[in-house]
């Protein structure tokens, strides 16, 4: 059975005092649900990594990150590398987000270097991908999440497949209060399995943890936990608030 995984995308929101407050909060209220039933990653921006970490030391709710360096050390002003989040006490980081691939001109390739580099170190990805509306519009929904998904894993051996989880985001329901449907969601996320399945085998495809994102809220959680292939989601503006992201970690 996968375990669920929640993870909070606090994106750039949050000075370090705001964050520590957030996740004193968050801790109090989930902790239970994080040791038994499901795990919980509050991903803040990289200047509360630390503060936030120091407040999870002893807390089953993991650290992640929102975005990293394929390289490990080097001359590449203002990035961070696998090693820096790792001795940060990081568990995951967050790549190829849409807003990273639409303002900051990150490709599949990237993607894909990176997930190396964090697998390769111990460190868990959360590999987003997702159509626009534009793409959605045209019927290529598919075709596009496919190609992502491919570029994504292209050469990936993950030794552990539980530290690689996919989330489908699509680019239209993210930060617009408009979200895909369970069923719809589930379509998606059904073929991005069987696509896992053909390029990484069917054990890891059973073991992947594929969440769903976009204007996910305490009102719509069920809708996606309750089927098949969802096992989790990636919760941007909701997990900004300590009760409305312990209340989607609820379920
Ligand atoms: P949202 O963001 O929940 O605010 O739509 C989701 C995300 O960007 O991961």
């Amino acid at each position: 059975m996968r375990r669920p995984i929640i993870a909070g995308n606090w994106k750039m929101n949050k000075t370090v005092p705001e964050a520590v407050r957030l996740a004193k909060q968050i801790k109090l209220l989930v902790e239970e649900d994080a040791r038994e039933r499901v795990e919980v990653v509050l991903c803040p921006p990289f200047t509360a990594l630390h503060a936030v970490g120091e407040v999870l030391q002893d807390s089953a709710v993991k650290l992640g990150a929102q975005n990293v360096h394929d390289q490990p050390k080097g001359a590449y002003t203002g990035e961070v590398s696998v090693p820096m989040l790792k001795d940060l006490g990081c568990e995951y980081v967050i790549l190829g987000h849409s807003e990273r691939r639409a303002y900051f001109g990150e490709t599949d390739e990237m993607v894909n270097r990176k997930a190396k580099a964090a697998l390769s170190r111990d460190l868990g990805v959360i590999i987003c991908v997702g159509e626009t509306l534009h793409e959605k519009r045209e019927g290529r929904t598919e075709e596009v999440v496919r190609t992502q998904v491919r570029g994504a894993l292209a050469g990936l051996e993950p030794a552990r497949p539980e530290q690689l989880v996919i989330a489908y985001e699509p680019v239209w329901a993210i930060g617009t209060g408009e979200n895909a449907t369970g069923s719809e969601a589930n379509d998606v996320i059904a073929m991005i399995r069987r696509l896992v399945g053909e390029l990484l085998g069917a054990d890891t495809a059973e073991a992947v943890r594929i969440q769903y994102g976009g204007s996910v809220k305490p009102e719509n959680i069920k809708s996606f936990l309750t089927q098949s292939d969802i096992d989790g989601a990636l919760v941007g503006g909701a997990s900004l608030e300590a009760a409305s992201f312990a209340e989607i970690v609820k379920g």
